[in-house]
């Protein structure tokens, strides 16, 4: 454990411990205020689930076990922190893997029990659009609200209206995979190995042109019972990019040659997507910022054609580091010191919710 090095000064000072492990990285954070990161500490399992070509469950929280209390140490030190210095811990309790998230929960409440300190529930995806705010040149979450958020994951895809700090509200999603599950199912499909964003995002880069193949645009019909009240100009489908692919591949193998073409079209089918949505909601929505979260945001292609979308209408794009795109525990704390989440005894009641909504 880190001795106060006097860096934290407890009186004037929020400073949250923040634990996440709803998938497949274990991590730890001390953040102050909400913003200042003093540590961010991240073990990715993902040499663990390569062999698999995604996430085995079992495997996961066996590893988050075994390495939690490790990695709450190592932030603990790498912030010269010392436990007196801790005002909260914070903890993802939803969504993700349930098997995942109980060990980051028990031992989030643990701690906070045997230190006497308060919770604080999180909710992954919401915390996702706060780690755009983790840069020390961003602006005030509260001067850029009411904002539009992008959250594209592995897990998930969706739009959402916020109109304050801390208030979600969903207005497009998927109605199927999420963007990165469409990346990773075409990596495995061609053999590119796991996760299959970055390799795709570099791949793509080696193509000549991005149209050798067309793909289905990822837009849902009108009318699609999947919709529920969610328009269909604000939703996208991309399992059918996913199966396209497949029929491409068996009726056409492509030599090592085209491999780049191929990915490069099925990347501009995704990101062509996603941009449009943000295109319809910032002409339909009255917003000062788009933010865009979630390991998908890494994607150049997607960061380059939302930079264009956003400059020609004149709005800020708020894009977190490359360090706190996936999965992290500094935009946990960091949302936690924002005043959001599930607090007091309620926190201690919590169990964890593997299908947790964004504002739910
Ligand atoms: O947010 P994240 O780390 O974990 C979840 O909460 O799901 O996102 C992981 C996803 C994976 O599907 C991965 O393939 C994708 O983000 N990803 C990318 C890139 N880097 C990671 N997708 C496209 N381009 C990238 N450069
Ligand atoms: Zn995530």
């Amino acid at each position: 454990m880190g001795t106060n090095g006097g860096m934290l000064n407890r009186e004037s000072q929020r400073t949250i411990l923040g634990i996440e492990t709803s998938c497949d990285e274990t991590a730890a954070a001390v953040v102050r205020d909400g913003r200042e990161v003093l540590s961010s500490v991240v073990y990715s399992q993902i040499p663990l689930h390569q062999a698999y070509g995604g996430v085995v469950p079992e495997i996961a929280s066996r590893s988050h076990l075994e390495k939690i209390s490790g990695v709450i140490q190592e932030a603990m030190a790498k912030a010269n922190a010392d436990w007196k210095d801790i005002d909260a811990i914070s903890v993802t309790y939803g969504p993700g893997l349930a098997s995942s998230l109980i060990v980051g929960l028990s031992a989030a409440k643990g701690l906070a029990l045997a230190l006497g300190k308060p919770l604080i529930g999180i909710n992954h995806l919401e915390a996702h659009i706060h780690s755009v705010f983790l840069k020390s040149d961003a602006p005030d979450p509260h001067e850029v609200c009411p904002m539009l958020a992008l959250v594209v994951s592995g897990g998930h895809t969706c739009w959402v209206d916020v109109p304050q700090v801390g208030q979600y509200r969903v207005i497009g999603q998927t109605l199927d995979d999420a963007a990165g599950e469409a990346f990773d199912k075409a990596a495995k499909l061609l053999g590119l190995g796991y996760p299959g964003g970055p390799v795709i995002d570099r791949v793509a880069k080696q193509a000549a042109r991005s149209d050798a193949v067309a793909f289905p645009k990822g837009r849902p019909r009108p009318g699609n019972p999947a919709l529920g009240a969610m328009k269909a100009e604000m939703c996208v489908s991309f399992s059918g990019l996913k199966t396209s692919l497949m029929y491409h591949l068996r009726e056409h193998p492509p030599t090592p040659e085209q491999v780049p073409e191929i990915v490069s079209a099925y990347q501009e089918a995704i990101v062509g997507a996603l941009v449009d949505r943000c295109d319809v909601a910032l002409k339909n929505g009255d917003y000062r910022a788009l933010a865009v979260g979630g390991g998908v945001s890494l994607n150049g292609r997607l960061r380059t054609r939302l930079a264009e979308l956003t400059a020609a209408q004149g709005m800020t794009i708020l894009l977190a580091l490359p360090k706190d795109c996936g999965d992290n525990a500094a935009m946990i704390a960091g949302l936690a010191g924002m005043g959001c989440g599930v607090t007091g005894e309620d926190a201690f009641r919590l169990d964890v919710v593997p299908a947790l909504e964004i504002g739910g």
